[in-house]
């Protein structure tokens, strides 16, 4: 595909879905003004000057000169078409000087500022960051937001106390994102809604996507309503609803209003780890050949000492309930936390430190910028959680809700790549009664309303760490185990 393409996210819409979009707009507005900031090829302006015979205006911008050529033919006197880049903010200008009721309409660029980066492209905002995330999030990548997200939430403060209408095409993913923007920032609207569309379908890709509809009146309150989700634009109930409570994004709003004390910010005891994240699997992932001799994944052979040896359970393993000794994958892991020097092994694993010094080059030319400033061989996922015999994991990749305990390997505990998370154990007892926990069916509707199953990867260590492991222990008559069992883990 090529480069522009990509960069600036371009999936024209077919005139079937403009349409049909269009259709679904003007049970909302009756528009004086419509802009599409994005025009490309021009689906949405067509529809929409034939959707909206009343309105007077029609602007439409993109970056791309030849789809501006393109639109440029549509003989509508209403239609003004003009070669702008989101960013240099003409389309707001264009907003202000209208007066009336607007209706914002369009797909805006499928395309991630990590992607962006990668491409080496220019095609972001400047110095701007949708939530301000700032330190290891913005390293780690939870800053990794869609370009359209960042003009969707533009578009929604330019909204701000006038008559109008966002109606726009987004992964489902980014309409939450938008939404809760508007929520934490408390901007006002009159009534929000997502339609799902079959992004397959029209687009070819395999992505959940929707139509985010926001409706924008003068002089409304900032408002917590949950947002109704509709299975398809046709659809006249909603099958779910999004909301935020407790800062959180929730996809059930009448349980979590029900029963607020079961999730809050950070309230697990104890705090769910994600796995060992290392991007060096080549030098670090092993096969046991025979006893301390190992198989790296460059087909070297390797003696190694036992003490950085541990064995390694992955995403599907964990998924797939294989958690069961023998596991036969391990884990060369040179740090017992983050930052630490491994100097030491020079004389506690003379062998381990001499393959780490022989493979420093794989280490070094790992790409993530989390690793630039840190010592050499340095990793992630590190500390003394990391190394407690007992465990409950879960998978984060899969979308299913399967809880293992996953006991210590011939004394050794067992390690996770990092799109595992798990809840450190110090005993057996802990970790069936986490389990028992974590199995019930309050735990699992309680779980099941702060994870949205149609992301990448559904299940989050921040969603984790909000269950609140007490409270759903009182609720099922466990808690005197549970404050006995973890009294060390910072339960009051
Ligand atoms: C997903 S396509 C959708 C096009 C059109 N809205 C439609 O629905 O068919 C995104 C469009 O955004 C345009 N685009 C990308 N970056 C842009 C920018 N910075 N300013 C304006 N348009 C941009 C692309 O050229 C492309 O036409």
């Amino acid at each position: 595909m090529p480069v522009t393409r990509k960069e600036r996210g371009d999936w024209q819409t077919p005139a079937e879905l403009a349409q049909g979009v269009c259709r679904l707009t003007r049970k909302f507005i009756d528009p004086d003004a419509i802009l599409e900031p994005n025009c490309g090829q021009g689906a949405f302006v067509l529809a929409a000057a034939k959707a909206f015979p009343d309105a007077k205006r029609i602007w439409a911008g993109d970056v791309n000169a030849q789809y501006v050529q393109n639109v440029k033919k549509i003989n509508d006197s209403r239609v003004v078409v003009q070669k702008a880049n989101f960013f240099s903010g003409r389309w707001k200008q264009v907003l202000n000087s209208q007066s009336g009721s607007i209706l914002i309409i369009g797909n805006p660029p499928w395309v991630t500022n990590s992607e962006l980066a990668r491409l080496n492209s220019g095609n972001v905002p400047k110095k701007e960051n949708a939530e301000n995330l700032v330190g290891i999030d913005a390293l780690t990548g939870k800053s990794n937001f869609d370009v359209s997200e960042w003009m969707m939430v533009e578009e929604v403060k330019a909204l701000q106390g006038r008559n109008g209408v966002l109606a726009m095409l987004c992964k489902t993913s980014v309409a939450r994102k938008v939404l809760r923007y508007i929520w934490k920032n408390a901007l006002t609207y009159a009534s929000a809604s997502i339609y799902k569309i079959d992004a397959k379908r029209f687009f070819d890709v395999s992505v959940e996507a929707c139509l985010l509809l926001i409706q924008f009146k003068p002089e409304t309150d900032a408002t917590l309503a949950p947002c109704p989700v509709y299975d398809s634009l046709e659809s006249d109930q909603p099958s779910q609803s999004v909301a935020l409570r407790n800062e959180t994004l929730v996809n059930d709003a009448a349980f979590t209003d029900a029963f607020p004390e079961l999730f809050q910010l950070n309230a697990s005891q104890p705090q769910w780890r994600s796995g060992v994240k290392h991007d060096c699997s080549k030098v670090l992932e092993l096969t046991r050949i025979d006893g301390d001799v190992y198989l790296n994944k460059l087909g070297e052979q390797t003696t190694l000492e036992p003490l950085c040896v541990y064995p390694l359970l992955k995403s599907s393993d964990v998924a797939n309930g294989r958690v069961e000794p023998p596991i036969c994958r391990f884990l060369l892991v040179p740090q017992t936390r983050v930052g630490q020097s491994v100097e030491r092994l020079q004389h506690d694993a003379p062998l381990t430190w001499t393959y780490l010094q022989n493979h420093l080059d794989y280490f070094q030319n790992r790409k993530s910028a989390v690793y630039s400033k840190q010592t050499p061989f340095s990793i992630f996922g590190v500390g003394n959680y990391a190394f407690t015999p007992w465990k409950v994991a879960i998978s984060g990749l899969y979308r299913t809700l399967s809880f293992q305990i996953v006991k210590p390997q011939n004394g050794r505990p067992v390690v996770f790549d990092d799109t595992c998370y798990f809840l450190p154990c110090q005993t057996k007892r802990q970790a069936e009664l986490a389990k028992q926990i974590l199995d019930s069916p309050i735990a699992v509707q309680t779980i099941n309303a702060l994870v949205f199953w149609d992301s990448k990867r559904p299940i989050k260590c921040e969603a984790l760490n909000r269950l609140n492991l007490l409270e759903l222990a009182k609720r099922l008559g466990l808690e005197t185990q549970y404050r006995e069992l973890f009294k060390h883990s910072g339960t009051k």
